[in-house]
């Protein structure tokens, strides 16, 4: 585990501590960019109040919930569809880095991570209510985006849109689960995250 990592147990063991939780949802896809461009896969994140990209998902009170029905909660706030994530979708919990980059355990929150593989008939289904009956549409939640999973020709996509900025550890979240799930190739991925450092240069 990396430091400043725990496990799930190690985390609510900590009664002092706030703690949030985020999921990645996901898909298989067979639809092509332009028609000839590949989508590795449909990858859901959001728009936030202010202006970072995120993960769905939020603050959960281990004493008046647990931490998956706290997140369920959440997704149907900011999705308008009340997702179950279960104790067997969570990745990784780790302290809060103070600003950004690494966990870090001077932070007293703690962020946990879950993944969700579902079908790509429900992302649409989501994308649909996040887009109007969920109750934080426009407010807390600017908006959901697909992350792009691809290459264009001029070098756009995956790169460019890890170039933006992003929330907490959100952007390692979803770097380390592409490679993790394989969702990316490490080739691919490596490309991606050197173009998206040029951008930034
Ligand atoms: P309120 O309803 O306004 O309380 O917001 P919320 O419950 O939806 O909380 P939010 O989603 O903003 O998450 C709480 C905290 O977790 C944030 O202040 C960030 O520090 C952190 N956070 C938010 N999104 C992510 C994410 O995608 N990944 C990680 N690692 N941290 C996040
Ligand atoms: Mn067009
Ligand atoms: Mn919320
Ligand atoms: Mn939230
Ligand atoms: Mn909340
Ligand atoms: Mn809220």
């Amino acid at each position: 585990m990396a430091s400043g990592q725990m496990s799930r147990d190690e985390a609510l063991e900590c009664t002092r501590c706030r703690h949030a939780c985020h999921v990645m949802l996901y898909s298989e896809t067979a639809t092509q960019l332009f028609g000839r461009i590949p989508i590795w896969y449909i990858v859901l994140m959001q728009m936030r109040f202010d202006g970072l990209l995120g993960f769905p998902g939020g603050f959960v009170n281990p004493s008046e919930e647990t931490l998956e029905a706290g997140l369920t909660r959440e997704l149907l706030e900011e999705l308008g569809v009340a997702v179950p994530v279960s104790t067997e979708d969570h990745v990784e919990s780790c302290f809060s880095p103070p600003r950004s980059g690494t966990c870090s355990s001077s932070s007293r929150l703690i962020l946990h991570f879950y993944v969700k593989k579902i079908e790509e008939e429900q992302i649409r289904e989501i994308e649909k209510a996040a887009a109007s009956t969920a109750a934080d549409h426009g407010l807390e939640v600017l908006g959901m985006v697909r992350v792009p999973l691809y290459t264009t020709k001029s070098g756009g996509g995956l790169s460019c849109f890890l170039s933006h900025s992003f929330i907490g550890v959100a952007r390692s979240q979803l770097v380390n689960s592409l490679l993790r799930l394989h969702l990316v190739s490490p080739g691919d991925l490596r490309e991606a995250l050197r173009g998206s450092q040029r951008r930034h240069a």
